[in-house]
């Protein structure tokens, strides 16, 4: 059944005229989707990452296609290394002085238990703590976009409004009953919950919940906003294994996990959050799901002296990376 929602991207997005974009992540999936749904308002750049170079390249054939006038690059980054990361945002900060949009899109589900490169948990080091540093490395640009006109384009007199969008889930609902288990995110959480891979999703996904309200306390020139999509049937999904495909497969059929979105409607609400004049309706440190809905609280994701923590911890990680 299509979405019911009076949001239609092709009117209500504004001429991006003159913006520079990264994206996580934009190789396939919703990432791809919404530098195609983007483009369609000319913005000056869209810097893409992901592992897949292949893949890339029909992203950047199909983003020509629609806008000749913008540049895509594709920056080759492995979120699960620190480092690489690190390399990724100082190619991206060489090429453009400012920032207008930076959409944390990439993510894995459900993988078995492991560690990154740098020794976290699989699903939290890639979900959150690498979006983490890329916001860390990127703040400085969004923010000096935020005192200037839009970014590759002064000449257009309007005032920029930086973004930070970070896609989590309604899956954060079931993150660990104390939220995040700092003691053991250097493990790989084998234990952490009845379907551990399933909370250790949870638990990543409530992480970038969290930061994103803190955030937000933070750095009030940049608007920044968390959005689950909605249910799309994307490689997320179609590359599990059988018996985790056919469970979710069972739970979305049955409707338990919410309507299943088209691909384009997929990224209807990133591309909201992202472009939408801020306002009652979209405030900084928000959560969104499609098109623009307020979603509740947990008392974990409500949890002030959590999001503190996880502040506090995520700057030590990351304290090396400049
Ligand atoms: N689909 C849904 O129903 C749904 C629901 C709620 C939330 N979300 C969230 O939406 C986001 C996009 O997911 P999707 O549905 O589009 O999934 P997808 O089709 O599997 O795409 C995932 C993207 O993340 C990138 N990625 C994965 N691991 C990476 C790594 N180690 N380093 C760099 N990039 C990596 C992939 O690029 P490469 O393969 O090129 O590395 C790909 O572009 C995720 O954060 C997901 O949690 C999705």
């Amino acid at each position: 059944m299509p979405l019911q929602t009076a949001y239609n991207p092709a009117e209500d997005i504004s001429n991006l005229n003159g913006k520079v974009i990264v994206i996580t992540g934009g190789t396939t999936g919703l990432g791809a989707q919404t530098i195609r749904t983007l483009a369609q308002h000319r913005p000056s750049q869209i810097f893409f990452t992901g592992r897949n170079v292949s893949a890339s390249e029909s992203v950047i054939q199909a983003g020509k296609a629609i806008s000749p006038t913008t540049t895509f690059t594709f920056i080759p980054c492995d979120q699960n290394s620190l480092s690489s990361i690190q390399t990724a945002a100082r190619l991206i900060t060489s090429k453009t002085p400012n920032l207008d949009i930076l959409i944390c899109n990439a993510g894995i589900m459900a993988s078995p238990p492991g560690l990154t490169a740098d020794g976290y948990e699989v699903q939290f080091g890639i979900n959150f703590l690498a979006h983490a540093l890329w916001i860390k490395l990127l703040l400085p640009s969004l923010e000096r976009s935020s005192t200037t006109t839009s970014s590759s384009s002064p000449s257009s007199n309007e005032p920029s409004d930086p973004r930070i969008i970070l896609l989590t889930s309604t899956s954060f609902q079931i993150a660990p009953a104390a939220g995040i288990i700092f003691s053991d995110l250097q493990t790989p959480q084998e234990n952490i919950g009845f379907q551990a891979k399933f909370t250790r999703y949870g638990q990543s996904k409530l992480a970038l919940v969290l930061y994103a309200k803190a955030l937000a306390k933070r750095y009030e020139r940049v608007t920044t906003v968390a959005v689950h999509p909605g249910v799309i049937n994307t490689g997320i999904i179609t590359e599990q294994p059988f018996w985790a495909w056919l469970w979710l497969r069972l739970f979305i059929n049955l409707g338990l996990l919410g309507a299943e979105l088209s691909l384009e409607e997929g990224a209807y609400t990133t591309c909201w959050a992202a472009t939408s004049p801020r306002s009652k309706d979209l405030v900084s440190g928000g959560l969104y799901e499609p098109v623009g809905k307020p979603i509740a609280d947990t008392k974990q994701s409500g949890d002030e002296l959590l999001q503190e923590r996880l502040w506090e911890w995520t700057q030590a990680q990351l304290e090396a990376y400049t």
